[in-house]
Order: structure tokens, then C-alpha cells, then sequence
């Protein structure tokens, strides 16, 4: 697996097989947005499906954490304290990861 995703980054398209960050309106990406697809291919894609449709834990995609949590800080203090099967990121990722990996859900995946 790990030599496949070498291959594949040589050939300049790998990443984590998350959705990619629409360009803002500027025509440029969201650095904060990028830094929520790395986050959440690396740490939450496994539970939650890449692409966010579940799997371990429930389907984070087509709106349901806005729907769940209609204000982000709601959602941040559940990634960051778990909750039953979810582990804690307090202690893996800072405020700015949280915030990130959290607007990425809401903004990307939905
Ligand atoms: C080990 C598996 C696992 C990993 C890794 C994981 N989660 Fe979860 N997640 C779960 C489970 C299971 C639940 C359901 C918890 C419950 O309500 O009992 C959950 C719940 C959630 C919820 C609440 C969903 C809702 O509808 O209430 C959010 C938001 C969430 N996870 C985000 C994340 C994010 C973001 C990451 C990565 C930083 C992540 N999770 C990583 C297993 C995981």
C-alpha cells in the first residue's frame, strides 16, 4: 500500500484519495481547506470513509455534521474530546488543525 501511494505520488496525483478543496472565488485554494483534506486522509478517512460516507464511524458527507452540529464549535469540541468509539485529537491536533479538519467536513465533503 505504502509503495503504491510512492507510485502514485511520482506520478504527481496522490494524496490521500479525499476530495480536493474547490479553488476559493479568487480562483486560489484554501490553505485551511487543504490542510483539513491531509488531516482528515490521514486521520479520519479510515473510520469515516475517504470521502466521508462512513464507515467505523457515521457519515460525516452530503451535510450531515452542519445538520448535526449547525455551529462548528459544537462539532470541534466532539473531534477534539471523542465521544464513544471516536477517539480524542485533543492531545494529536492543535486549535488550527481542529478548526481545519473540521471545515473541511462542512465545506468539502458535504
Ligand atoms: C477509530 C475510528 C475513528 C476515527 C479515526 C475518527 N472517528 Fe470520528 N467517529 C467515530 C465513531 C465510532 C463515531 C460515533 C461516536 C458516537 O456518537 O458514539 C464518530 C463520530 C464523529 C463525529 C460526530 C458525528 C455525528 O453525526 O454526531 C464527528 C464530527 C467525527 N467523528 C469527526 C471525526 C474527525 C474529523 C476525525 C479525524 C480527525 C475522526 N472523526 C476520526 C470513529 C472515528
Amino acid at each position: 500500500m505504502f509503495v503504491v501511494c510512492i507510485l502514485i505520488l511520482l506520478g504527481g496525483a496522490c494524496a490521500t484519495g479525499s476530495p480536493e478543496a474547490p479553488l476559493g472565488s479568487d480562483g486560489q485554494p484554501d490553505p485551511v481547506l487543504d490542510a483539513g483534506r491531509e488531516i482528515y486522509g490521514s486521520r479520519c478517512a479510515r473510520c469515516h470513509g475517504s470521502s466521508g460516507g462512513g464507515g467505523t464511524g457515521p457519515k460525516l458527507d452530503a451535510g450531515a455534521v452542519v445538520e448535526a452540529y449547525p455551529d462548528i464549535a459544537d462539532q470541534i469540541q466532539i473531534i477534539s474530546a471523542g465521544k464513544n468509539g471516536m477517539p480524542s485529537f485533543a492531545g494529536a491536533l492543535s486549535d488550527d488543525q481542529l478548526e481545519a479538519v473540521a471545515r473541511y467536513t462542512r465545506e468539502v465533503l458535504r
